[in-house]
């Protein structure tokens, strides 16, 4: 009995060890170094990819893709308006399958940090927020306030809850390692005085104790209280740290890029200055990187925030658009990762000595007490290339870069040096037609008929629409005398009409008179014309039109929209007619929309009239219809909607987006990698519409037999509507040869190789896409970049034969590049290069 006893409890206290060892095997916490998982100090590399930006379909294969380009963690946003449309109803179906996309991550075998706001930004309409979320009485958002907060811990509670039940937090063996409360509430918090103080400490609170098992993070909050960690947003963070010596240095959004806004141009921001950046804060003790964005997606229907933000959110992140792989930047990121990655055991170890090495140049090396060294080499120099000393050995920096050493003395990749090859994407039109277009007007007279109520003044607009409809008509009346003299060769009234936004379409008796836009600076917009106006009753119809609601700015709960007046009519007899506190109809929506015309069931219920009546005259506000083949292939295919001017589409009942034909203004002109980055710096696109082509999610169509439905609000011609797929086209490599008295060489390979031997360019087309052609091919001395490569001085004439000759009709080729290749050297004593630019085709067997 007694040694039964015994044995019992040495069991009993070995199986209390076993469950101790799971406690610690599965926890997160952090130290001043780095987030702590499983007892381990980690350096994470993360990403944000946000479920609704995408289709269910798209998910395992973005995520696949982040996870070789060297992710560790995938963040999102939790985006409340899709979740709780109305009060109490909770949706999470399909797009908004949170669940899913966990697991989806978790499948592949990555850790997720999710970003529960509720206040998300994200250039996402009204910010996460719905909408009858303004109309709790008495609520005020992001402050001290009870309806508010009451509501914000109701949802953030609903969400933990929904992710514990699904076991999705790490210590219960799901992906979440950490959550953030708030969003970069720093800035406010400061103008709200005690009230934003009390807020943040009571969201912080609130956060805690929900005791999810992993820590919290507040982004751009520097007085985020413990155990909270503060972490930072921006292009670069490197300055930054914690405000506790105890928490790590987290960056919670590394910009990629930069949204897009209807009218303005399109964001680059080049590979070699965000691997810099990256660089940058990993040498100062970063530990946690998460790019913004890593796949940007798709503002799918009414989702874009605003007002004007496109309908993509490409965001010029690794993964575009599309989902597709975005070289140079994706490749170029993932050898940095894996650079970083080998220094890891040095990283985790603790601080960096910092040497000087120049007036702008820096080493940072880290030691483990194991014995590992790795050290960052750092050029802040924008325009020199600069030649250092570094562990009794010289290295040549480019300007504004960084090169990293995991051993502290091979060089195995530099920030500025690109050793991936870059493809060239393009949008190649579809063949496939766009089959008996029909159209169906918006009837202006009957509209009025179905208006929904009358008031006296003008009524701002989401407090009638509720953001059911972008939509919200204005209609009055003006009665005007036989006598008045414009009548009788006079001159004609004019009408002023003040929008707080976004958009404006001024119709008088039924006719389109003219229309006025706001901008994202400026939401305010005035038209200001002549009308014609008749003896007798005038109808005065006002057409408001939402572009996405505000997602940022102090109380933007309480910006209006729409038609606040004044609206008044000028040069009539009497003098002015203040129309502002008139009798005023108003109508929400379309009755396009109240028929549900885009639906299979509602489309039948309207007469549609055959297409070329109404394409001829540039209808404004007109309905179109078409029947459309899915075509061939797997590649992401895309509406070609530049015949169009403004509008909606939806494909088989799901609402692709809006379009805006706007043209891009801004200065396209320069481009340099090197220096402080800002949106304005890099840009594309200008002169050409902001966005020309919108996303049809391959998994909403059918063989045959799919649905395109768009409502045109100014005049286009829908007959010129095409599809078109996105594939890649062109693929440029280009690196330099291997000169034995030459390390620097190392700096211009893959980043892979510890044994020297020669180095090679690859050049690998998509699947199902051959090497057609060989648009370039120098080995020597070439220069300029993928699609616009040169001939220098130095030139192997075998060149485009020998790349030919082992290139074209393959999947993928190498070339090593070694003179013995192209015959001879051309140039005896110059560092050499082959340049490559390649046409990758669709196969044609069969
Ligand atoms: C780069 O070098 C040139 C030539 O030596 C010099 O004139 C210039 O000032 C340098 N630029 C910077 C930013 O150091
Ligand atoms: C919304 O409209 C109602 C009814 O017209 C009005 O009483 C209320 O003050 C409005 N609220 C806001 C926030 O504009």
């Amino acid at each position: 009995m007694e040694t039964i006893s015994i044995s019992k409890s040495i069991l009993l206290f070995l199986i209390a060890i076993q469950l101790g060892c799971q406690l610690i095997s599965s926890s997160v916490t952090y130290d001043g170094k780095a987030i702590v998982i499983n007892g381990r100090r980690r350096i994470l590399i993360s990403g944000s990819i946000h479920y609704p930006r995408s289709t269910p379909e798209m998910w395992e294969d973005i995520i696949m893709k982040a996870k070789e380009g060297g992710l560790d963690v995938i963040e999102t946003y939790v985006f409340w308006n899709v979740h709780e449309p109305s009060p109490g109803n909770y949706n999470f179906e399909g797009r908004y399958n949170l669940v899913r996309f966990l697991k989806t991550v978790q499948k592949a075998g990555l850790y997720a940090h999710l970003r529960m706001g509720p206040y998300v930004c994200a250039e996402w309409n009204f910010g996460g927020f719905p909408v009858w979320l303004k109309y709790v009485p008495g609520i005020s958002f992001r402050t001290d306030n009870e309806p508010f907060k009451r509501a914000m811990k109701g949802f953030t509670e609903k969400i933990v809850n929904l992710l514990m039940y699904e076991n999705l937090f790490e210590p219960q063996g799901g992906p979440i390692i950490l959550s953030q409360i708030e969003n970069e509430y720093g800035a406010l918090d400061k103008k709200y005085g005690a009230a934003g103080y009390n807020y943040m400490t009571w969201a912080a609170e609130m956060a805690v104790g929900l005791r999810t098992g992993v820590p919290w993070t507040m982004c751009k909050q520097d007085d985020a209280p413990d155990p909270i960690i503060n972490t930072c947003n921006g292009f670069y963070c490197d300055a930054f740290k914690p405000n506790k010596p105890y928490k790590p240095t987290l960056w919670t959004e590394a910009w990629t890029g930069w949204f897009t806004e209807f009218g303005g141009a399109v964001h680059k921001r080049p590979v070699q200055d965000l691997a810099f950046a990256v660089a940058r804060f990993i040498q100062k003790g970063g530990s946690f990187v998460n790019y913004y964005m890593y796949h940007g997606g798709t503002n799918f229907g009414r989702s874009a925030g605003g007002p004007f933000i496109t309908t993509s959110y490409d965001y010029d992140a690794p993964l575009d658009e599309y989902g597709l792989i975005r070289q140079p930047k994706y490749g170029h990121m993932t050898e940095l990762h894996k650079a970083i990655k080998r220094c890891e055991p040095a990283l985790v170890s603790g601080d960096p000595t910092v040497f000087s090495l120049g007036a702008h140049q820096q080493a940072h090396v880290f030691y483990s007490e194991f014995g590992h060294c790795a050290a960052f080499l750092s050029n802040y120099n924008t325009a020199n290339a600069t030649r250092v000393m570094f562990n009794k050995m010289h290295h040549t920096l480019p300007p504004w870069s960084i090169s990293i050493l995991p051993d502290c003395s091979n060089i195995i990749f530099n920030t500025a040096k690109i050793g991936v090859q870059s493809t060239r994407m393009s949008m190649i039109p579809d063949n496939s037609q766009m089959l008996s277009w029909e159209s169906y007007s918006e009837d202006l007279t009957t509209s009025v008929e179905d208006s929904t109520f009358t008031s006296f003044g003008l009524l701002d607009q989401v407090n009638v629409t509720r953001d059911a409809s972008d939509y919200l008509w204005y209609i009055t009346s003006v009665d005007v005398g036989p006598s008045e003299s414009f009548l009788h060769g006079g001159e004609h009234p004019k009408l002023l009409v003040q929008s707080t936004g976004h958009a404006l379409h001024v119709y008088i008796n039924g006719q389109l008179a003219g229309s006025a836009f706001g901008t994202r600076e400026s939401r305010r917009i005035k038209y200001k014309n002549t009308i014609k106006l008749r003896s007798g009753r005038n109808k005065i119809a006002l057409l408001s039109v939402a572009m996405g609601l505000s997602n940022i700015g102090g109380h933007y709960e309480s910006w209006e929209t729409g038609i606040l007046g004044p609206v008044v009519l000028y040069g009539l007899d009497q003098g002015k007619r203040d129309l502002t506190h008139a009798k005023w109809s108003y109508q929400v929506g379309l009755k396009g929309e109240a028929m549900d015309v885009v639906s299979t069931n509602g489309m039948s219920s309207v007469e549609w009239v055959q297409g070329s009546l109404i394409a001829q005259n540039n209808q404004p506000l007109t309905w179109h219809k078409a029947y459309f083949n899915q075509p061939n292939g797997n590649e992401p295919l895309a509406l070609d909607m530049h015949s169009m001017r403004k509008g909606q589409v939806w494909v088989n009942g799901q609402s692709i987006g809006r379009y805006w034909t706007a043209y891009a203004t801004g200065d396209c002109q320069r481009c340099h990698y090197s220096g402080n980055y800002r949106p304005t710096k890099c840009q594309v696109g200008c002169g050409r519409p902001t966005q020309r082509w919108y996303h049809v999610p391959r998994s909403w169509l059918k063989p045959t037999g799919n649905i395109l439905v768009l409502f045109e609000e100014l005049g286009g011609d829908p007959t010129r509507i095409s599809l078109a797929k996105r594939s890649m086209t062109r693929v440029c490599a280009d690196m330099f040869e291997y000169r034995p008295n030459n390390k620097d060489w190392l700096t211009e390979s893959y980043g892979k190789t510890q044994v020297i031997h020669r180095p090679k360019i690859h050049i690998q087309c998509n699947p199902g896409l051959l090497i057609s052609s060989i648009k370039f091919a120098s080995f020597g001395t070439p220069f300029g970049t993928c699609g616009n490569f040169q001939r220098g001085s130095c030139h192997a004439p075998s060149s485009y034969g020998v790349v030919s000759k082992r290139c074209i009709g393959k999947e993928s080729c190498a070339i090593t590049i070694s003179n013995s290749n192209f015959g001879q050297d051309p140039c005896p004593n110059t560092l050499k290069r082959l340049t490559v630019e390649a046409v990758c085709a669709p196969t044609s067997r069969g």
